[in-house]
């Protein structure tokens, strides 16, 4: 095979191509590899098969759409696909969440987001709000808006001065207070305050157009919000006349036993972006789902017979992704998937702290079906002790993990056993030790 060609994204390619891993095909909770062993999946993909893999009724909507129309223009004409996907996904989202905007992935999903939320306060008459606030270590992918709104700097430094106008929270990890917390973290509800007391305090409230946030940093680590911080992040927008947007790219779909996180929760932001397990990753797509105020708002101060958003992708309702997320939505309604992830979360979370003692853990964090363990650096070697144990895993343990710096981060398919769990932290466990011997 011939590696030269293909650039891989967020990979260290020199390093992959001397040694690729390769998965070749994929059936329920496993992949398997190019040399023939069966991978058990600890991260869905990339936190977005929450089905389960080549789910059969996911594959033969799939099928059956591309041989009946292949592709379809949304731009001033329409398929009935992408008004069936648009209902039911608004009818899963919490309640006055209901105008969806589709787009490819979660990078045009937050694009999206941020762009409504610019052209909503001008359109309006209110055209001085132009900040957006976003959150340190947040990742909201790598469009220009997703860059500057995050919080990581290397997926900045390569790139200038990304969006003008951009501040950012506190992120609320602490693992000195709250290490080893299961669920949501006892301290740092405080660090919501951050937002009225040093940002807009600083830029006046008047020049914000938008707060974005995943409601759980699931990218770099796993950081959780403790008790009431999202509730005070959501009271200060509404003080302000701030749009709240929720990037849910991660948590929607279940992750944490509820549709979404607005929903665990009992926050509702003004805005959801989503993608990933909207078709079970089975085709891109992306969308976001808008207030019906912020939808009226723009028919309402539009002229008749004239386009409201000028925004959209060639592949905006897709009818291949359409058809896919119609069946994804109904696969875990009719599965009651969420309910089941719910159920399991105890599970999971006694599992995961069943490591706890094991050698440079520093810390174990979870919720739902998330969990990240963070493990004391080690600086003499230009590996990261993360990245050894995320090998060891697929070579010799047959687990896929993922990992960022020192974190590895789990986020199962929604249909993983108790078995499965116990199989896929039982054998960290062994990577996390032999690791620390070598
Ligand atoms: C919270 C969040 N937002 C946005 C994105 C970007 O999504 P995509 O890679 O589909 O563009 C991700 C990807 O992991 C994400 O976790």
């Amino acid at each position: 095979m011939n590696t030269e060609h293909f650039w891989m994204p967020f990979t260290a390619n020199r390093q992959f191509k001397q040694k690729p891993r390769l998965l070749e095909s994929a059936n329920g909770m496993h992949y398997t590899s190019s040399d023939g062993r069966k991978i058990l999946d600890g991260t869905a993909g990339l936190w977005c098969v929450n089905a389960v893999h080549n789910h059969p009724k996911i594959v033969a909507a799939i099928e059956k759409q591309a041989r009946t129309m292949d592709y379809a223009p949304c731009f001033q004409m329409g398929h009935p696909l992408a008004f069936e996907a648009a209902s039911k996904l608004a009818a899963m989202a919490p309640s006055g969440l209901n105008r969806v905007f589709f787009c490819n992935d979660g990078s045009e999903g937050v694009d999206t987001a941020l762009k409504i939320a610019l052209a909503y306060h001008k359109i309006r008459g209110d055209a001085g709000r132009y900040r957006l606030i976003g959150r340190e270590r947040g990742y909201h992918g790598v469009g220009f808006g997703g860059i500057s709104v995050g919080g990581i700097a290397g997926n900045r430094k390569q790139f200038g001065a990304a969006l003008a106008g951009v501040d950012h929270l506190p992120h609320p990890l602490n693992i000195e207070k709250n290490g080893f917390s299961k669920g949501l973290p006892e301290h740092g509800v405080e660090l919501a305050d951050a937002l009225e007391q040093r940002l807009l305090a600083l830029h006046d409230p008047s020049t914000v157009a938008a707060v974005i946030v995943e409601p759980i940093q699931g990218s770099t680590g796993v950081i959780l919000p403790p008790p009431g911080y999202l509730k005070k992040l959501r009271e200060t927008c509404s003080k302000y006349g701030i749009l709240l947007i929720f990037d849910e790219v991660i948590t929607g779909f279940g992750r944490l036993g509820s549709p979404f996180a607005a929903d665990y929760f009992g926050v509702v932001p003004d805005m959801i972006v989503c993608a990933k397990g909207l078709t079970n990753a089975a085709v891109p797509m992306g969308a976001v789902i808008a207030s019906e105020s912020i939808y009226n708002t723009f028919m309402q101060a539009s002229p008749e017979n004239q386009i409201e958003l000028f925004h959209g992708y060639t592949y905006s309702a897709h009818p291949l992704a359409c058809a896919a997320a119609i069946a994804t939505l109904d696969v875990y309604v009719e599965e009651n998937l969420f309910d089941r992830a719910a159920k399991l979360s105890d599970f999971f979370e006694q599992s995961a702290h069943q490591l706890r003692d094991l050698p440079n853990v520093k810390d174990i964090r979870n919720l739902g079906l998330v969990c990240g363990i963070e493990l004391h650096g080690q600086s003499h070697k230009t590996c990261t002790r993360a990245y050894e144990i995320f090998e060891k895993c697929f070579w010799e343990k047959d687990v896929l993990i993922r990992t960022t710096g020192d974190i590895i981060a789990l986020s199962p398919p929604l249909i993983i056993n108790e078995e499965q769990i116990a199989q896929l932290f039982g054998r960290i466990g062994e990577a996390i030790q032999e690791q620390a011997k070598s």
